[in-house]
């Protein structure tokens, strides 16, 4: 038994295909009040029944969260959503209908069936149908909409395998379901959809370019413009927590091609001259450049699926590596580079260079 005082069972279950059986086990946990993570096509999710009230608390308390930082409703089919929700605006409609499931979450009013502390003191309410069928199967032997943030203490990045759910909650929920690697490695758009234009809140698997082909205009939040600095009103609750912050600072620098890597290379001189152990989190094809440090390749230039898809692997394994001080190279903005881009300055908390 580990800290936490639980006894967290660790099934293995085929990610593509799950064992029909251990998923009753796991939606079993779940009706009766547990906890349970599971392989989402974003990054882990932390699950309990989001119409009870009990099991909803325990999340909070197996994360050490806030108590007012909302959740998301994760359902397995459209219906739910007019159980569950108040209104459903058109665009809202057309928005799921062309990207769930997938990885966007849409908010809209929260209707009278669920429990406050799912968004505390809000009246909206986060919605997401998750592109994973183990996740998917999980909610529908469930029979209940499930409340689940990223399964990670918080503070620290978002999980992508079940072994980084494992380092962070044993001992602290009910179950794990080792499904794989999650497939994105970020975490859902969130999309306000309570208002005239949708806004996003946090960029992530569905760019705004995508949201703006289906229903028009729509706007950035501050927050997603200034990750990294601090924002006076959020309208994301989330977002005033200073998210996840690596134990050594992180700087970030942004700007093309040779001048990062030189820009990087000085940096890393200065603190090596200060007997400092340096990390660098750099593109695969420019691991060879960088000598005397710590290097992790995270993905490759042009593709920021690819560094989506290893940045939190790359961010704990520099938690636990004891350096002093982590050097990244940054990314573009465009498409899926938004969102990388928004985890690493918020990851930095606003210590960016920029060169070129
Ligand atoms: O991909 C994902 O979205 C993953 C997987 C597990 O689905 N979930 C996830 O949940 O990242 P979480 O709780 O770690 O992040 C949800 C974000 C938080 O910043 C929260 O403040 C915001 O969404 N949020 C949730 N409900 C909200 C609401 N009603 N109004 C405004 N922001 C909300
Ligand atoms: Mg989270």
């Amino acid at each position: 038994m580990a800290a936490g005082g639980l006894e967290t069972l660790f099934l293995k279950v085929d990610g593509n295909c799950p064992d029909p059986e251990i998923i009753r086990q796991a939606g079993l946990v779940l009706r009766r009040g547990g906890l349970v993570a599971f392989p989402t096509e974003t990054v882990y999710g932390l699950g309990a029944n989001a119409l009870d009230e009990a099991a909803v608390r325990k999340i909070f308390i197996a994360k050490g969260r806030p108590m007012d930082n909302p959740l998301i409703l994760h359902i397995s089919d459209m219906e739910s959503i007019y159980l569950y929700a108040d209104s459903v605006p058109a665009k809202a409609r057309v928005l799921m209908e062309r990207f769930w499931p997938g990885p966007v979450t849409f908010i809209l009013r929260r209707g009278g069936r669920v429990p406050e502390a799912v968004s505390p003191g809000l009246t909206g309410l986060a919605f997401r149908m998750p592109d994973h069928p183990v996740a998917l199967a999980l909610i529908r032997v469930a029979g209940v909409p499930v409340a689940a943030p990223s399964a990670n203490l918080s503070g620290r990045p978002s999980p992508t395998t079940a072994e980084h759910v494992r380092r962070d909650l044993s001992g602290r929920i009910d179950m794990i379901l080792d499904g794989g690697p999650a497939g994105l490695g970020l975490e859902s758009t969130v999309v306000d959809m309570t208002g005239d234009l949708p806004v996003i809140l946090r960029p992530g698997g569905i760019t705004p370019e995508q949201i703006m082909d289906a229903v028009g205009p729509v706007e950035l939040d501050r927050s997603v413009e200034v990750a990294g600095e601090t924002v006076k009103k959020p309208r994301s609750p989330g977002m005033k927590y200073r998210h996840y912050a690596p134990s050594a600072p992180l700087v970030l620098v942004e700007g093309d091609g040779a001048p990062v890597i030189a820009e990087i290379k000085r940096i890393a001189l200065e603190y090596i001259g200060k007997g400092k152990k340096v990390g660098v989190i750099c593109r695969r094809e420019n691991i060879g450049q960088y000598e005397g440090v710590l290097a992790v390749s995270a993905g490759a230039s042009n593709d920021p699926a690819s560094v989506a898809a290893s940045l939190y692997g790359a961010l704990r394994y520099f938690d636990d590596s004891g350096v002093d001080v982590i050097l990244a190279e940054g990314v573009g903005n465009r498409g899926l580079g938004l969102a990388v881009n928004n985890r690493l300055r918020r990851a930095a908390g606003g210590k960016v260079v920029r060169v070129g």
